[in-house]
């Protein structure tokens, strides 16, 4: 089922499709009437817990930087994020109330996997959000729990990440009922959410048009800055990642109360900003962040489900009643965008220079 193109251009085209259905398949039988819940993990996994340190790779880091505003957020702990090939070497103060989660699509990633076992050496209780079963990770870890994307073929990851992204939430909000912290009428509305993601997740025919016509612009963008606010700066990260990994442009992704910290100083109708500017989030705080950027000539695209009249480009999300879904309608236009401008240069989409799907090397 995951080993043809089924007519779609690239596997990555194929894998942004099929989200909104392996979206569906990593939750199913994980949420109740009034809970979410794992099969593979129980109430002891926090036990004791008073932190969480979360450590991955790549699209699978910012995965991890989502979460950490989600288990901050909901599950009301603390929690830091690391990157594993910085963590390896600094040696770290591990302290067993601290659970340890590594988040890896192969789960066969290097720096990921030693970053687990020295966790697990310093007698850390561990967990790994994975897609393959029976990978070294999964075999080395306490815990896992299964993102069941299915097999993902295009080198810069897309299916992966939204269903990382969706177990992480269920599992914030796992630990919120657990913990007896989150309000029942919150809890309500995040699982009303949570049911929503795979429609949000289905590709909006006329997001897709307007990516397309966009590339035929933006291929010749020298600097791309993509920011955002709480989770949206992750996705911001994974925006500009996107469109580094296929398109070869010089992209970033950036706080947007930072750019007036520095980057600002290279606004100009050149330099491309990508304002995601969600309606059920801080959208006050990012309108005044943009509305700086345009002052200073920087072209806009925003990205957003209400008009924005300082836009040079606009990409039209549908209204919902949830940040986290604006999330994952933004993360698929994002998908899209830079898989459409690396196409319209002739690049290899599915086999970018230089990457590798999985790097088992250090
Ligand atoms: C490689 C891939 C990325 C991926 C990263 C982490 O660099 O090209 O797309 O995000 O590895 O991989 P993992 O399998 O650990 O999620």
């Amino acid at each position: 089922q995951y080993a043809q193109k089924d007519g779609f251009r690239f596997f990555m085209e194929k894998e942004i499709y099929e989200q909104s259905d392996v979206v569906s398949d990593c939750m199913l039988g994980r949420i109740k009437d009034n809970e979410t819940f794992f099969d593979e993990i129980d109430a002891s996994i926090i036990e004791g817990i008073k932190e969480i340190k979360i450590c991955a790779c790549g699209t699978s880091y910012h995965a991890g930087l989502t979460a950490a505003y989600l288990f901050e957020r909901l599950s009301k702990v603390k929690c830091n994020v690391e990157i594993a090939s910085e963590f390896r070497y600094k040696e770290p103060l591990l302290t067993d109330d601290t659970l340890f989660i590594v988040i890896s699509q192969s789960g066969e990633t290097a720096d990921t996997l030693e970053a687990l076992k020295m966790a697990k050496n310093a007698g850390l209780k561990s967990l790994v959000v994975c897609n393959v079963d029976n990978s070294s990770m999964t075999r080395v870890t306490d815990y896992k729990i299964l993102t069941r994307a299915g097999i993902e073929k295009g080198v810069a990851s897309t299916k992966a990440f939204s269903t990382q992204t969706v177990v992480l939430w269920m599992l914030a909000l796992y630990f919120a009922k657990e913990k007896n912290v989150i309000d029942n009428e919150v809890l309500q509305n995040e699982l009303h959410a949570l049911r929503e993601v795979p429609k949000s997740l289905i590709v909006n025919d006329k997001i897709h048009e307007k990516t397309k016509r966009l590339s035929k612009r933006y291929l010749h963008g020298h600097g791309f800055f993509f920011i955002g606010r709480d989770v949206f700066f992750p996705l911001a990260l994974e925006g500009a990642l996107k469109l580094k990994e296929i398109s070869y442009l010089h992209a970033e992704g950036y706080p947007a109360g930072e750019m007036k910290h520095g980057p600002i100083a290279l606004a100009d109708p050149e330099l491309f900003t990508i304002a995601l500017m969600p309606q059920n989030l801080l959208y006050d705080k990012i309108k005044s962040n943009v509305e700086e950027l345009s002052a200073r000539d920087s072209t806009i695209c925003a990205v957003s489900p209400l008009d924005f009249e300082l836009a040079d480009d606009f990409i039209k999300t549908e209204k919902t009643d949830h940040y986290m879904l604006e999330f994952f309608e933004m993360l698929v236009a994002l998908q899209l965008l830079s898989m459409e401008i690396s196409i319209r240069l002739g690049n290899d989409v599915d086999m970018p220079r230089n990457l590798a799907k999985s790097v088992t090397v250090e």
